[in-house]
């Protein structure tokens, strides 16, 4: 059994990849599987929380206990967060949220005209939720003290993954983000994860690795050391 660190503490938890509609049977989504948010929903259950988890496209299973609430793209889950996130503690958002969507849904399926012609298909930015629910924070005090973000990064010439966690830490304004390092074969889908925790206050902790759940483990450790004494009463 484990130690009831977040016992007494709501936590919501953002999962699995947004899917943006194009017509009534088409969408653009992307490869996470929900592992992680579920994990973290699991790691948070056993640490005694009361959890609610807006769930997207998940490949796995909800676990049992949690409050369970369903959004599909990245406006509903907007609407979802801003309708669960008040009075409660922690917000965690760790979906994979599409940056981007069709300008237009169709009514009907997009057909093919003809033997060659194909669509352009139109885009148009999504809102940032994270940056949106810090923003918001500031004339709402029913929003949660602590906001963790989730931030799948590469490194390249121009700076570590570690450089671009900092300015994404900055960047939106949240207590704490959750770096992972991304390429072909990490992460995304994958059973286990690396990540590095930053925290607003300059701070980071120890890099972690281990199974999806393991570093779920982890990141709910951080999150009771770090709010330790601002719980809601
Ligand atoms: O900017 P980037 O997509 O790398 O940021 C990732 C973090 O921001 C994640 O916590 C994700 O849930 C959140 N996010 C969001 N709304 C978006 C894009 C990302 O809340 N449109």
């Amino acid at each position: 059994l484990s130690d009831p660190i977040l016992a007494g503490t709501s936590v919501v938890i953002t999962a699995g990849g947004t899917r943006e509609p194009l017509d009534p049977v088409r969408f653009l989504g992307n490869r996470s599987s929900g592992r992680q948010g579920v994990a973290l929903a699991q790691a948070a259950l056993a640490a005694g929380a009361d959890v609610t988890l807006i769930a997207t496209h998940l490949e796995v299973q909800v676990p049992h206990g949690v409050h369970l609430v369903h959004a599909s793209s990245a406006l509903e889950l907007r609407e979802a967060v801003f309708e669960h996130a008040p009075g409660k503690d922690v917000l965690i958002m760790n979906a994979a949220v599409a940056d981007f969507r069709p300008a237009k849904i169709e009514n009907s399926k997009i057909k093919k005209r003809d033997e060659h012609s194909a669509p352009v298909i139109e885009l148009v930015r999504n809102p940032d939720i994270l940056a949106e629910v810090v923003q918001a924070r500031s004339e709402n005090s029913q929003l949660p003290e602590f906001i963790v973000g989730f931030a799948a990064e590469t490194g390249d010439d121009q700076g570590t993954v570690l450089d671009y966690g900092r300015a994404k830490l900055q960047r939106k304004g949240c207590e704490m983000l959750v770096v992972n390092e991304v390429g072909a074969n990490l992460t995304f889908g994958q059973e286990t994860n690396t990540i590095q925790v930053l925290f607003a206050d300059g701070s980071e902790a120890v890099p972690a690795a281990g199974s999806k759940l393991e570093v779920a483990r982890v990141v709910i450790e951080q999150i009771s050391h770090a709010t330790k004494g601002h719980k809601r009463d």
